[in-house]
């Protein structure tokens, strides 16, 4: 017999398959994938005691996540398995009725296998309206896990609004009604799990939401899937998912903590490392009660000794200071002259020469070559930032590309290069990709009172493996935005993740 996952999936499949795209979207109806639903139910029932397990499904769609938890806990050695399982569900789609029942006996007969009663109830109606949501009192042994719709409601006209007017703030998305709604029903010894886009986490619209959340249940796990796209592969969901999961002890215990996993898709689930974070960390404590994730639990710089000194580069300040070197510098090249890079050719990952607005040529004789570099690959960066700037660190990889044996860097600006040989261009971009990166920026932005980098601070700072920074060189590609700088560095340092044993509290799986 198939499992009964295997069963909801197929109802919910066959029928968001009569649907076009526009009508999904219309009607909130994007089904969790099957491996998705078993994690989200496994770490549900994982300390689900009750005799009688009551488990609520409130948009049960095809009802994949209800048939993951009555799987989960027919699965529970015997002695934890409830004696009876009551399974409510709430689904206004009439048409997705008649396969919840299909499934439900299905569920029956598994349940009597296992010597476990099973009696079940399916409403074809709006949960939000429903006698249950609207009393909003706790269900002795409730389990709630639900995808819910999301979209947006009007406030002014959308009745649903008025009846959870605790739970709105601004524009209300339906999604958040749900989750204080089902909230609000969860009693100290039940268990309550939501699959939603992240933004309720931080949203000023979901303030109220969020206050609701955290005023009747403790929040004690978060699995935040990282790539746009893979949370439900199969309807190419454009924003975030978060599964949250929590129980209805409303206060934490002092000390407590919020176990946090990431993953790219629901294919990695298996390999994601935990990290504990003290609740403090993740739930500001201010009014907002704002949920962030912090990328690690420790600073990923504390696990790096290396420096740029420890790889053989070395970084110095351009050796042109233009008032003393007039005599070789030039508006118009000839034969005897190379570039002179001044910081308007240097942009964020990005060279441009000749610009025609400096004088952008300089003499290459035996008497100025000590002022002019190896026309090799390097990393090249302005000295100094307008403070509006994106990044601390605008910086380029160079290649080598411009005509010459030298090239002439202006003294405002640096230059990372290998001291005794050559960068190779992958060393170059990595490098370049890495200082300009979210993670950096952070970790400058975070050492009080430094406005511009100067070198000092360039040597002093800790750079992760060599392989990896020309591991990042190699997929980052040539002038890359910022996202995608930010996207391949945190995928290379995440690979490195569990070889950093400061990086993360990795605890057992
Ligand atoms: C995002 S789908 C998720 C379905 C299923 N739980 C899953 O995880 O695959 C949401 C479901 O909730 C239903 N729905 C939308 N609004 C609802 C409401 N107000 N009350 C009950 N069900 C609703 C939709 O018809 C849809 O089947």
């Amino acid at each position: 017999m198939s499992s009964l996952v295997d069963v909801a999936n197929t109802v919910g499949r066959a029928f968001t398959a009569t649907l076009t795209r526009e009508e999904q979207r219309a009607m909130g109806q994007f089904m969790t994938p099957p491996a998705v639903a078993v994690f989200m139910a496994q770490c549900l029932v994982a300390s689900a005691t009750q005799t009688t397990a009551k488990v609520l499904e409130p948009a049960a769609g095809g009802g994949i996540l209800a048939a993951a938890v009555v799987e989960g806990l027919l699965a529970k050695p015997q002695a934890e398995r409830p004696r009876r399982i009551e399974l409510l569900m709430y689904e206004l789609e009439p048409r997705l009725i008649d396969g919840l029942k299909a499934l439900c006996q299905q569920m029956r007969v598994a349940c009597e296998q296992c010597g476990v009663e099973f009696d079940y109830l399916i409403r074809n109606e709006d949960f939000l309206l429903s006698e249950l949501a609207l009393l909003g009192q706790p269900l002795p042994g409730l389990l709630t896990i639900a995808n819910p719709p999301f979209l947006k409601l009007n406030k002014s006209t959308d009745r649903r609004a008025a009846l959870h007017a605790y739970a709105v703030h601004g524009q209300p998305n339906i999604y958040a009604l749900f989750m204080a709604a089902t909230a609000r029903l969860t009693p100290p010894d039940g268990g309550w799990c939501f699959i939603t886009p992240r933004s309720w986490m931080a949203g000023a619209y979901f303030k109220a939401a969020r206050r609701t959340l955290l005023q009747h249940l403790t929040i004690d796990r978060l699995h935040a899937f990282e790539s746009r796209t893979e949370g439900f592969e199969e309807d190419a969901v454009l924003q975030e998912t978060v599964i949250a999961w929590g129980n209805g002890r409303a206060l934490a215990e002092p000390g407590a903590n919020i176990l946090v996993t990431r993953s790219q898709g629901a294919g990695d689930i298996a390999t994601a490392g935990i990290q504990a974070l003290p609740l403090a960390r993740v739930v500001s404590a201010d009014e907002h009660a704002m949920f962030s994730l912090p990328a690690h639990d420790a600073d990923p710089f504390e696990g790096w000794t290396a420096t740029l000194k420890t790889y053989g580069f070395e970084v110095s300040t351009g050796p042109v200071v233009a008032f003393r070197a007039t005599e070789h510098i030039r508006e118009h090249g000839g034969t005897d002259t190379v570039p002179l890079l001044w910081l308007q050719h240097v942009r964020q990952q990005q060279i441009s020469w000749p610009v025609q607005k400096k004088r952008e040529h300089i003499v290459a004789t035996a008497e100025s070559a000590w002022m002019l570099v190896a026309n090799a690959p390097m990393v090249v960066m302005r000295r100094f930032s307008p403070k509006e700037d994106e990044r601390r660190v605008t910086c380029a990889a160079y290649l080598g590309q411009l005509p010459g044996p030298v090239v002439g860097l202006e003294n405002h600006l640096n230059y990372i290069y290998r001291r005794n040989g050559t960068m190779t261009p992958n060393e170059a971009r990595g490098i370049s990709a890495f200082l300009a990166s979210h993670t950096v920026d952070a970790h400058f932005r975070a050492l009080a009172g430094s406005t511009q980098i100067n070198a000092t601070e360039l040597r002093k700072l800790p750079l992760p493996p060599l392989d990896v920074l020309i591991q990042i060189g190699e997929v980052v590609g040539e002038n890359p935005t910022l996202a995608t700088i930010d996207t391949v560095v945190s995928e290379a340092l995440a690979l490195t993740a569990d070889q950093q044993p400061n990086n993360m509290n990795v605890v057992a799986g």
